[in-house]
């Protein structure tokens, strides 16, 4: 019996490495068939707008795509990868219509090497119509809950794959370590950790098994590497960051990534310590490639070759720009709205200025991941995976994750949750406007066009007007979230003595990018002005922040019985933040970033000894500490929950043995609720500048009304080294303590 298995299984084995021989072989039999001009287009991604008739980038007025243009690229600059929309969004069936045309003309080149498209789908499908949009990263980040983050993922690339669409420019694993960024939102908060452990969850719902399925998508983790903490908070502006933070914050995200099997990596716009990031070879190929190990396929941002050119000025013409690029480790050009790259790089390599082995590398990992999406199979839509589109599923899981990013910051009085038999005045922009629910990347670039939302969508007005009588609900307020209107109370005293409540929906209208810069985190000047108009009306009242930043409220919050941070909580975030606030569901998210209380004091929760120190000046004023409006962490709930028995296996431990920690969760109320636990480790000193603490694990835990539950938690040395400037992990022995709400425990290890 043994020796029939063990030949099968040799035969099994021979087998494999002849597929695999053979997959190699072919690719590299295909490039050697190939011209320069031919690796050089499987290099080049144009965007389809600039292969349609004239169209506003991101301006959503769909245009034809021009037949001409398209052959001209794909049959004379041999094109091999297209992105993004000519405008706005389209149906599945338009998608199929193009992708179709697509491949058509690919297919009917000598080489039939099919395109590889390229799209955004951050937080659900943006440009398929009628697909389903769940909250924003930082949202999701509020969730602490990794499974819901892989099932966002999987839904979203059902969507993608039934739209035609098998590369999806996701996850951002940027940290985000300055609210002033307009991308902010688009990260998993300020914690590396977090930022981690739920990035590799989307790389693994995205790229499911291997990328066989017609339900995986390859991802695309970006945007490598420190894009999120600009000196000035502006979108696309140096930044500064040491080796030692680069190691410590902003590369453990992407190290987990790659680990993850993320297929490719979309490269920082901007630049760190006045080097260009997509014109350095330290970090494209000496740290990327060779310490962190990518093998995947790296492909620029948005125009940032030829930027290296016109905005970074590093280099004297575009063609040294493409030269520069390439050098650095470049595999594919974002171009999109030229084929400048094109001629440059041909030039270049037939002069002798770059090898053709360079660009064979490229070119190799390029037809490796077509080969492993399967498009040399099939490279046309996949009519069976149309089936995977808008199911019911996918709006009770954007409804699920949008009720657990909700963040309860402060319940006076327990105002929250508000009783359904009341009369309510809803105030703020935010009220009756789809645009600010969902923010960017929703059906369209900027996210802020109302009317190409689906029908089905409902703004918060719209579920008040569903769930309670007319009577009960006092509303004017516009769809366009800037309208002067919006800012006023246009009610007289009579109608306004007849409410019991005020509701008062502020925060941002969507943006993305650099449009969503900013010179002050400070809330709007109008909008804390009707928020002072609110609190004159003396009634009970409820701030619902709808917002991609934790915009500063400190003038008023002070006069708000409760505040709710609900993010960007998209397709069902109407209907969630409604659940919160009349206590269909009990919130449990936990804030993923420091809330500032001042503008100038933008302090994150890991900072280092020397901020947390509280010192009196003579005049008795003390100064210094971490005092934010609100807490990494933060996060209230109707039940109330107590931690006690809180406990250490050992006050030592060495070399591999295990810290096992354990509590009693009890929920005091009588009210069933769910509990985020941060778990923290601290070092007490280290030979580099520890910070104050630093998030080691996530759980959750659901105990009914009056229950009470022992909670385990294991950490081990992985937990307690640190890097250093040169990336390497320094484990010392000594005292750390382990936090988590108002526990603390010290221990001793020992290596
Ligand atoms: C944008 C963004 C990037 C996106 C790309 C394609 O400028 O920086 O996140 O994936 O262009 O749309």
């Amino acid at each position: 019996m043994i020796k029939h298995s063990a030949k099968y299984f040799l035969t099994f084995l021979f087998l494999c490495n002849l597929i695999c021989l053979f997959g190699q072989d072919q690719i590299d039999l295909l490039i050697e068939k190939m011209t320069v001009e031919q690796k050089v287009g499987q290099m080049t991604q144009i965007n389809l707008g600039f292969l349609s008739s004239s169209v506003d980038q991101h301006d959503g007025k769909v245009k034809k795509i021009d037949k001409e243009k398209l052959k001209n690229a794909i049959e004379n600059h041999h094109v091999g990868s297209i992105l993004n929309t000519a405008g706005t969004a389209y149906t599945i069936e338009k998608w199929h219509r193009i992708l179709t045309d697509i491949q058509d003309i690919a297919l009917a080149t000598p080489l039939e090497i099919p395109v590889l498209y390229g799209i955004d789908a951050i937080h659900g499908v943006t440009y398929t119509k009628g697909s389903t949009l769940f909250p924003h990263n930082i949202g999701l980040a509020a969730t602490r809950n990794p499974a819901i983050a892989n099932q966002i993922a999987v839904a979203t690339a059902k969507e993608s794959r039934a739209s035609g669409l098998r590369w999806n420019f996701d996850p951002v694993l940027d940290v985000g370590r300055n609210p002033l960024w307009p991308r902010f939102c688009e990260t998993f908060g300020e914690d590396p950790f977090l930022v981690s452990t739920l990035g590799t969850e989307l790389i693994k719902g995205y790229e499911q098994d291997g990328l066989s399925e017609n339900t995986a998508v390859a991802s695309c983790m970006k945007h490598f590497i420190g894009y999120s903490d600009p000196k000035s908070g502006k979108d696309r502006t140096e930044a500064y960051i040491s080796d030692i933070t680069l190691w410590q914050k902003h590369i453990p995200s992407f190290k987990a990534a790659i680990d993850a099997g993320a297929s490719t990596i979309m490269i920082n716009s901007s630049m760190i310590n006045d080097v260009p990031v997509h014109a350095s070879y330290r970090l494209l190929t000496e740290l990327l490639r060779n310490k962190l190990g990518f093998k995947g396929m790296i492909v620029t941002d948005w125009e940032d070759i030829i930027r290296l050119h016109e905005r970074h000025k590093i280099a004297k013409t575009p063609r040294e720009a493409v030269r520069i690029a390439i050098e650095a480790g470049i595999d594919m050009s974002m171009v999109p709205n030229s084929f400048s790259f094109c001629e440059h790089l041909i030039d270049l390599v037939k002069s002798g200025d770059l090898s053709e082995d360079r660009i064979d590398a490229s070119v190799r990992r390029i037809l490796v991941l077509k080969r492993d999406l399967g498009l040399f199979e099939n490279a046309y839509p996949e009519k069976d995976a149309v089936q995977n589109f808008g199911l019911q599923e996918y709006q009770s899981l954007a409804l699920n994750s949008a009720r657990e990013s909700m963040v309860l910051l402060k319940n006076s009085g327990q105002v929250l949750p508000l009783p359904k038999n009341k009369k309510y005045l809803l105030l703020g922009p935010g009220a009756n406007c789809l645009s600010a629910l969902n923010g960017c990347w929703s059906y369209s670039w900027q996210g802020d066009k109302e009317d190409v939302y689906p029908k089905t969508s409902r703004t918060i007005l719209d579920v008040f007007q569903e769930r309670f009588s007319e009577n009960q609900v006092l509303c004017d307020v516009k769809s366009d979230y800037s309208n002067a209107d919006n800012f006023n109370i246009n009610f007289s005293d009579e109608e306004i003595s007849n409410v019991d409540y005020v509701i008062l929906f502020l925060g941002e209208n969507a943006y993305a990018e650099s449009p969503g810069n900013i010179d002050d985190l400070t809330l709007d000047h109008n909008q804390i002005e009707l928020a002072k108009k609110a609190i004159a009306l003396d009634k009970k009242i409820v701030l619902v922040l709808i917002q991609g930043r934790p915009r500063i409220i400190s003038d008023f919050s002070a006069k708000m019985d409760g505040i709710v941070n609900a993010f960007l909580p998209g397709s069902m975030g109407a209907q969630a933040i409604v659940d919160v606030l009349f206590g269909d569901f009990n919130p449990s998210g936990t804030l993923p970033f420091t809330y500032p209380a001042n503008s100038g004091d933008l302090l994150t929760y890991d900072h280092k000894n020397l901020s947390a120190m509280v010192r009196t000046a003579p005049n008795k004023k003390t100064y210094g500490g971490y005092h934010p409006a609100f807490k990494f962490g933060d996060g209230l709930s109707y039940s109330d929950f107590s931690i006690s028995d809180f406990k250490l296996n050992s006050d030592t431990i060495s070399g591999d043995e295990k810290l096992q920690i354990s509590f009693q969760l009890k929920n005091n109320s009588n009210v069933d609720g769910t509990k985020n636990i941060d778990v923290f480790i601290k070092d007490h000193f280290a030979t580099l500048a520890p910070d104050v603490m630093n998030l080691k694990a996530i759980t959750k835990v659901f105990l009914k009304g009056g229950a009470q539950k022992e909670v385990f938690i294991t950490l081990d040395k992985n937990d307690l080294f640190f890097f250093n400037a040169k990336g390497e992990k320094l484990l010392e022995d000594g005292f750390f303590s382990v936090l988590i709400e108002d526990q603390n425990q010290s221990f001793y290890f020992k290596n």
